[in-house]
């Protein structure tokens, strides 16, 4: 993908019919992960074909796993268990893919380096390392031993264990990848494992290893998994179908609102509870919505209608953040033309994402000539605001990228972004959908 999007002058009317919006990112990984350790075949529709989602699969092949893919379309056949890697594993841009890998290993019997590109490379591990090695995982840096007092970071060897112990486990932080991490040994372990999130995160993890068979509960905020059980595909013959990615939606949704030009409807979009937070805000933002279920065998699906209304800003409650952290930045971008103050505070974990993700909010709406007020945890701005032309380096995060891009179309101002690569670890055809919309853009090295 060119890496460079210069925008020019807008035309008014924006086409929102037919986008079809890929499959979703997060239950792509997990899918994948749990089928190729499944004791029989897993066929998946709808896998999303980006970056990070095909390293999940590139990573699995180098474990012995057997998968064939067409498209989107994957077969994957499970046979229980993976096979010692000749080779470094390599989990390209994907925080997800490091953190769920790392719990997945900790119950293989063999030492694997595993690696990232320059951005994982700086993200913190030591939240997944510290309770999987009371579980048992040993882990090391190149050469010596590693110290968990720093944080730690990939590149970084790692030694699972037949015999891995359960643990009942406080998280300090609001991550469905520690979560997730952690559920995955917890199958392997003896015993039953509980672990305790301060607030609700996304449960995909839970839906897919419960569909397989896994002994897996809730309680309040306590999730149990008892060890031991062997996964199975129950519906053989049926294909999974990946929902589309309301992550990857809010783009074109907030796009479509900022325009005020007719609603967006989006079908087969993934409405999982624990992600549409996005839908919560943007009803307290006065957008009207309109979603109706379908049956799914595990996840939420449905049909959403996004209409437009005049947008008005508040305060993100707390509790909502750790569901909307992905979104987070395009709903800045969208109370830019807000009336009103537009505060998010507890958002810390936006520092620690793909890039510093409010300091990369600072410096679009700072390059926009917008007026911000950062906090350590968060930041405050006042709308309506009209951007003006700029220059913005997205540093090869994507979501920065798409959303420096919106920030553009919607405010109707000549812009260049460049970082935007990265928008293919996630979104490969954001700019193929973007044309759809009617879009003018040019895309350069
Ligand atoms: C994800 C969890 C979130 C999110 C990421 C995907 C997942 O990260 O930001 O894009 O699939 O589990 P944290 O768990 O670190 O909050």
């Amino acid at each position: 993908m060119d890496s460079c999007c210069v925008l020019g002058d807008q035309p008014a009317i924006f086409l929102y019919d037919q986008l079809q919006i890929p499959g979703d990112k997060s239950i792509s990984h997990r899918v994948a992960l749990v089928a190729s350790l499944a004791n029989n075949i897993t066929d998946i529709t709808g896998f999303l074909e980006s970056e990070d989602c095909l390293a999940t699969l590139q990573v699995l092949k180098a474990l012995g796993v057997s998968i064939t893919r067409k498209g989107n379309q994957v077969r994957i056949v499970g046979k229980g268990r993976w096979a010692p890697p000749t080779e470094t594993l390599d989990v390209g841009n994907s925080g997800t893919l490091i953190r769920l890998l790392t719990g997945l290993l900790a119950a293989c019997p063999f030492e694997v380096c595993v690696t990232g590109d320059a951005s994982i490379q700086k993200r913190p591990l030591k939240r997944v390392l510290e309770p999987l090695s009371e579980m048992g995982l040993g882990f090391r840096k190149e050469g010596k031993g590693a110290a968990l007092a720093a944080d730690i970071t990939a590149p970084v060897f790692l030694k699972g264990t037949k015999d891995l112990k359960a643990i009942s486990y406080k998280m300090p932080v609001a991550s469905a990848q520690v979560k997730s991490a952690l559920l995955f040994a917890a199958l392997f372990a003896k015993g039953t494992s509980e672990i305790i999130e301060p607030v609700k995160t996304r449960d995909h993890t839970e839906r897919m290893l419960s569909y397989y068979g896994a002994d897996v509960s809730k309680k309040q905020q306590t999730w149990s998994l008892k060890g031991g059980t062997l996964l199975r595909n129950p519906y053989e013959e049926e294909p999974i179908v990946v929902p589309a990615d309301l992550s990857s939606a809010s783009f074109f949704i907030v796009l479509a609102m900022m325009q005020s030009r007719g609603a967006v409807t989006l079908s087969n979009i993934g409405l999982n509870p624990t992600r549409t937070g996005l839908l919560d805000v943007l009803k307290q933002m006065g957008i009207g919505l309109k979603t109706t279920l379908i049956s799914h065998p595990f996840e939420p699906v449905g049909t959403l209608t996004c209409e437009p209304s005049p947008i008005k800003n508040s305060a993100i409650p707390s509790h909502l953040v750790p569901n909307i952290i992905d979104e987070i930045p395009i709903l800045i971008v969208l109370a830019s033309k807000g009336a009103g103050e537009f505060v998010i505070s507890d958002a810390k974990e936006l520092r620690v994402k793909e890039s510093d993700r409010l300091a990369g909010i600072e410096r679009l709406f700072k390059a926009a000539k917008l007026p911000i007020v950062m906090a350590e945890d968060g930041l405050t701005i006042v709308g309506p605001m009209q951007a003006e032309t700029f220059v913005f380096d997205a540093k090869d995060d994507h979501r920065l990228a798409m959303s420096a891009i919106v920030l553009a179309l919607a405010h109707h101002v000549p812009a260049r972004v460049t970082g935007c690569a990265s928008i293919a670890t996630s979104f490969p055809n954001f700019f193929d959908l973007l044309t759809q919309t009617g879009a003018r853009f040019r895309l350069e090295d």
